[in-house]
């Protein structure tokens, strides 16, 4: 397998699958229709949805209709905590995908709206896969019991889906984490309070983009235990990365501004550690996500590439 190939390729995938779920820019609310999307089709690396994807397909999901739904919700989460992350109350950022970032082309306002917006049209979107799901009428079409057995199994993955795509961004998870970011901006900050930050601000999303995936495909709880905890090690290595980044890369390459850690006077593991012994935590953590990832005895080559792939990722 040609990765690099192959990433390419599944980038342009997932995002088919998000642009078909985006709103028309049209009516009187126009402009944050148009605020929504400039901040979803700008671009970005799509690693949520296709985590989300791939994870799907590792338990052996194949059912479009259900999952797409949740790949484009997941992004437009995703998004909308990019555009609120950016705002000028929060990291003060101008550069976001490789663009000006929303609030400082559509103004700071219409920035809270469009965040807000994508927030709500997530869960608008993934009900989506319910309303699927609900094409056959299970009473008035008289299924067999082994049809409506299926019916409700089908339902009941849907509803534990959706439990986790609306808990893990919120208070007990990615915005919770962000709250705790903010308030600690200028303060000392130690490892264990650190973790929590990171566990919640970035790891949340990626493993509820995990958890849908194995959960809409059929796993079991503990498999889905488990898959959370893989989640839960990339996105720790994901956001020790991001740190490192800050440091390291260019505004071209990363498509957003760097130092923007040491202008908000944030606690990072490269303000804690340094740059070479943050490499060594990025790529702990990596190495106990494919070792998580072994022991469900399930293959999915591009997957496992692609944890690889994220220990020295350059955007
Ligand atoms: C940025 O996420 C925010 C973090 C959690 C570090 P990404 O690095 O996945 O951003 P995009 O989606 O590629 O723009
Ligand atoms: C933000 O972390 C994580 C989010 C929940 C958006 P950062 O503030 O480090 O993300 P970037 O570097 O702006 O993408
Ligand atoms: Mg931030
Ligand atoms: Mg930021
Ligand atoms: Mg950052």
């Amino acid at each position: 397998m040609n990765f690099k190939e192959e990433l390419e390729k599944r980038i342009e995938e997932v995002e088919k699958v998000i642009i078909n779920y985006l709103p028309k820019e049209r009516g009187f609310q126009e402009t944050v229709l148009k605020a929504m999307n400039y901040s979803v089709l700008a671009g970005g690396k799509r690693l949520r949805p296709m985590l989300m994807e791939e994870t799907y397909r590792l338990f052996g999901g194949n059912e479009k209709k259900e999952i797409e739904p949740f790949m484009a919700a997941m992004e437009m989460i995703h998004t909308y905590s990019l555009v609120h992350d950016d705002l000028p109350a929060m990291d003060n950022d101008e550069y976001r995908r490789g663009r000006k970032t929303t609030h400082v082309v559509f103004g700071e306002a219409m920035g809270i709206l469009a965040g807000d917006g994508l927030l709500n049209f997530a869960y608008e979107t993934a009900c989506k896969a319910y309303a699927g799901c609900l094409e056959q009428e299970p009473f008035e079409n008289k299924l067999s019991e082994q049809q409506l057995r299926d019916y409700v199994n089908r339902a009941n993955r849907i509803m534990k889906a959706m439990k986790v795509l609306t808990e893990k961004p919120g208070i007990y998870g990615m915005l919770g984490g962000q709250v705790i970011d903010v308030e600690l901006t200028g303060k000392q900050v130690d490892k264990e309070r650190l973790d929590v930050i990171y566990d919640w601000k970035t790891s949340a999303l990626i493993e509820a983009s995990m958890m849908i995936g194995a959960i809409l495909a059929g796993a079991t709880d503990q498999e889905v235990e488990t898959i959370r905890k893989v989640g839960h090690s990339i996105g720790m290595a994901f956001q020790i990365q991001d740190d490192i980044l800050d440091e390291t890369s260019t505004l071209q390459i990363l498509g957003k501004p760097i130092h923007s850690d040491e202008k908000n006077e944030k606690t990072t593991y490269v303000t804690l550690y340094g740059i070479e012994e943050a490499k060594q935590y990025v790529l702990a953590y990596s190495k106990k996500a494919i070792a998580q990832y072994q022991s469900l005895n399930k293959k999915n080559e591009y997957l496992e590439a692609l944890i690889y792939y994220l220990i020295d990722r350059e955007k």
